[in-house]
């Protein structure tokens, strides 16, 4: 790696998949065990997308290893479908996760994308300055948001070339993505950026090129513009995305 955007240490490289998948989880519980004995609670926004599956099936497999009446989970990002469409990144981590373990109704946070989008987005907006108890101007600090990367450098619902990426106040809003002719609803770059912990989970070969392109130095991708205030940025990629590195 020459002159990079991120330092070596924060991208942990795994020789497969299911390592990946392991070691990931193993941070999630880390990072949850330590905001629940901090501050009492932890505060994760779950991403949608094949690696993170794996990581929640893991988890799901040692319910009694995370303190689930101190955890609340919300999404980074939604399709525009309803909750029981195959595509719902709330069903997704229902079926790998949520409907596994001990983890009460009332401790999970959807984006209501069964609605018009904007309404959706407007929704949990207003969710997220309740729960987290803000005042005008003030941004949520999520103790772990979980990122992926797209072949085109798009995370969260940030795609490019989309409005979303400007967004400067709003802390969700729906984003017309015009490759698939859809809205997403996605958490904005100032939320992100403000989370205490920042986990990429990127895998399979076909990441390799963009990942390369990501980890240098600019503002081309959406995904270069993830850089924390005042958090920890960890990339977890498996051997076959590393490749170019
Ligand atoms: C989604 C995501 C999206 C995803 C990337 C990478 O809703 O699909 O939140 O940003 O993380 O597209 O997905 P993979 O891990 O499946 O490649």
């Amino acid at each position: 790696m020459n002159a990079k955007s991120v330092s070596m240490q924060n991208i942990k490289v795994l020789p497969d998949t299911s390592t990946l998948y392991r070691a990931a989880a193993e941070e999630f519980i880390r990072c949850a065990r330590k905001s629940v004995a901090d501050h009492g609670r932890f505060c994760v926004a779950l991403s949608g997308g094949s690696t993170p599956r794996g990581v929640y099936s893991l988890l799901a497999e040692r319910p009694g290893d995370l303190p689930w009446s101190n955890i609340f989970v919300f999404f980074g990002d939604e399709r525009h479908v309803p909750p029981d469409h195959p595509d719902s990144n709330y069903r997704m981590a229902q079926e790998a996760l949520l409907s596994k373990v001990p983890i009460s109704a009332a401790n999970v946070f959807r984006i209501r994308a069964e609605l018009d989008a904007k309404q959706a987005a407007q929704l949990y907006e207003g969710q997220l300055r309740s729960f987290f108890g803000l005042k005008p101007g003030e941004l949520p600090r999520f103790d772990l948001i979980l990122l992926g990367l797209g072949d085109d450098g798009h995370t969260a619902s940030l795609f490019p070339g989309s409005a979303a990426l400007n967004e400067t106040s709003r802390l969700v809003v729906a984003n017309r993505v015009e490759k698939f002719q859809q809205y997403r609803i996605t958490l904005t770059f100032p939320v992100i950026n403000h989370a205490a912990e920042i986990m990429f989970l990127v895998s399979g070969a076909g990441k390799e090129e963009i990942l390369k392109e990501v980890l240098s130095k600019g503002e081309k991708y959406p995904a270069q513009c993830v850089r924390p205030e005042n958090g920890a940025l960890l990339w977890f990629v498996d051997q076959d995305a590393a490749r170019l590195l």
